[in-house]
C-alpha cells in the first residue's frame, strides 16, 4: 500500500517508478480509500499496540494505492526498498527515507512474510483481480 501521507504528498507516481524500477512486476492495482472497519481488520495484528488508533485514523483518512507485487525473493528486497518503519532510521535512497514523514506516516507497507502477502493480496483484491 502507498499510504495517504505519500498520496496526499503527490508521490504516487515516484514511489511506482522505483517499485518497477527494482523489477518487480505489478499483478494487481487499485486506487482505493479504507474504512474504519477495513483499516482495524488489517492492522488487527497491532490492535493492542498504544498506536492503533493513530494507525486506523491515518489510514482511514484518504485514498491509497494498493497493489499486489511479483518477483524472486520479493518479501526480502520490497522491504530494503522501502526502508526502516521509522524514516529516521531508513537506509538512503530508500521509498521511507525519500517520502516518509515520520514513524506513524511512512508512505508505504510491504508485507513481512509470503505467508502475509497472500493474506494481504486477498484482503485488498479478488482471484479475478489479479493477473
Ligand atoms: P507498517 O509497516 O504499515 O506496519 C504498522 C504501522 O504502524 C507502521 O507501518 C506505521 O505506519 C505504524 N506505526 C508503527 N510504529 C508506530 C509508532 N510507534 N507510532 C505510531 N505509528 C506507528
Amino acid at each position: 500500500m502507498i499510504k495517504p501521507d505519500a498520496v496526499e504528498n503527490g508521490h504516487i507516481g515516484a514511489i511506482l517508478d522505483k517499485i518497477a524500477g527494482a523489477g518487480f512486476k505489478i499483478v494487481a492495482m487499485k486506487y482505493t480509500q479504507l474504512s474504519k472497519r477495513e483499516a482495524q481488520e488489517f492492522y488487527v495484528v497491532h490492535k493492542e499496540r498504544p498506536f492503533f488508533g493513530e494507525l486506523v485514523g491515518f489510514m482511514t483518512r484518504g485514498p491509497i494505492v494498493s497493489a499486489v507485487l511479483e518477483k524472486e525473493n520479493a518479501v526480502e528486497d520490497f522491504r530494503a526498498l522501502i526502508g526502516a518503519t521509522n524514516p529516521a532510521d531508513a537506509a538512503e535512497g530508500t521509498i521511507r527515507k525519500l517520502f516518509a514523514t515520520d514513524i506513524a506516516e511512512n508512505a508505504i507497507h510491504g508485507s513481512d512474510s509470503d505467508e502475509n502477502a497472500k493474506i494481504e493480496g486477498a484482503f485488498h483484491f479478488s482471484g479475478r483481480e489479479i493477473y
